[in-house]
């Protein structure tokens, strides 16, 4: 009976941390939400930004731009912590916002949240359709989430939740997960969002491959917008291109979808960029790249060529 009694007392523990779930992060690419900026910080990465709202409980989002001036040694960032968001209102509509990363705080019921900095990115008013491999009813979206991390059948590398009817699909796929790229349609009241704690090896369903994107855009304007605009998560030095991707294809700290060669190492500047982005996480995708309201500036340096993975298919 004493044992019993303990054992339980344990368990009620265990459920009460359980209750208040590990924070994770859900990210948007070039969406912005209003929300009630309390603290604002200049000069950040975004891996700080976003770790000073994990670490502070009044954050509830984390709203990160960044300018890119190639006249500048340091790029120069903009980092708001807010403490109320529109992002958790479903109905809210967000802006686009050129080179802007926005971070919403979670609360997920599951011990399997990664170690990076973000669990999910989410797409608003967006779904794949017909690629579900599981369909679960839950309350909350957070429920959802957990589900995927949770999902032992299959590696879950997408989810949608239904904020109307409660539905929560999983899927093996994502957006780069065909070799004919997945069509998106837009749904009001759904969301769509892709895990982010996959393993570099179960990125792709099939064989992950780096190409050349063909995007019916010169791959030179590619080349240079990246250069100019993605957020660069590392850079070291590598020896040749296919030291470069090996760097993509094995990086743990996040999920690398894409990498800039700069060519053959000089000096000791870092000729290798590795990148979370890919045209795909863009929401005007390879129009981007063709975009007038971004000129390229030429800074005279080295554009690089451009590679991102590539999922074949089995
Ligand atoms: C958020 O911060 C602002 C400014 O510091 C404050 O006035 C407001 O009461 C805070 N809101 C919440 C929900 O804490
Ligand atoms: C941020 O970096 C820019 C460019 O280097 C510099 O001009 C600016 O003064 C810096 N701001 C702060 C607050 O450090």
């Amino acid at each position: 009976m004493c044992s019993r009694t303990l054992l339980l007392s344990g368990a009620l523990m265990i459920l009460a941390s359980a209750a208040f779930g590990r924070v994770a992060f859900e990210k948007l690419t070039e969406l912005d939400y209003r929300g009630s900026t309390y603290y604002t910080i200049r000069n950040l990465s975004l891996w700080e930004c976003q770790g000073w709202c994990r670490e502070e409980p009044e954050c509830a989002a984390a709203s990160f731009s960044f300018v890119m001036n190639p006249l500048a040694p340091v790029q120069e960032t903009l980092c708001l912590l807010q403490n109320e968001t529109m992002a958790t209102n479903p109905s809210a509509q967000p802006q686009r916002a050129v080179s802007l990363y926005y971070m919403v705080k979670l609360h997920v019921r599951t011990n399997k949240v990664c170690n990076r900095p973000w669990t999910f990115e989410r797409v608003p008013n967006k779904m794949i359709k017909g690629l579900d491999n599981a369909e679960i009813f839950t309350s909350s979206k957070e429920g959802c989430l957990a589900s995927c991390l949770n999902e032992a059948r299959f590696t879950c590398r997408s989810a949608e939740y239904n904020y109307v009817t409660l539905q929560c699909s999983l899927s093996e796929y994502d957006r780069r997960s065909v070799e004919d790229s997945v069509e998106m349609v837009d749904v009001q009241g759904v969301d769509y969002f892709e895990n982010l704690c996959v393993q570099a090896s179960g990125a792709c369903r099939g064989d992950r491959e780096y190409e050349q994107p063909q995007l019916g855009v010169p791959i030179n304007f590619v080349s240079h917008y990246v250069d100019m605009h993605y957020y660069v998560d590392k850079e070291l030095m590598a020896n040749s291109v296919a030291a470069c991707e090996r760097a993509c294809e094995i990086e743990n700290e996040f999920l690398c979808r894409s990498f800039l060669y700069k060519g053959p190492p000089t000096g000791n500047t870092y000729n290798c960029q590795l990148f979370h982005l890919d045209h795909f996480t863009l929401p005007d995708g390879p129009s981007t790249f063709l975009s007038t309201d971004r000129p390229l500036l030429d800074n005279g340096e080295r554009t690089g060529v451009y590679y991102e993975n590539v999922c074949k298919s089995e």
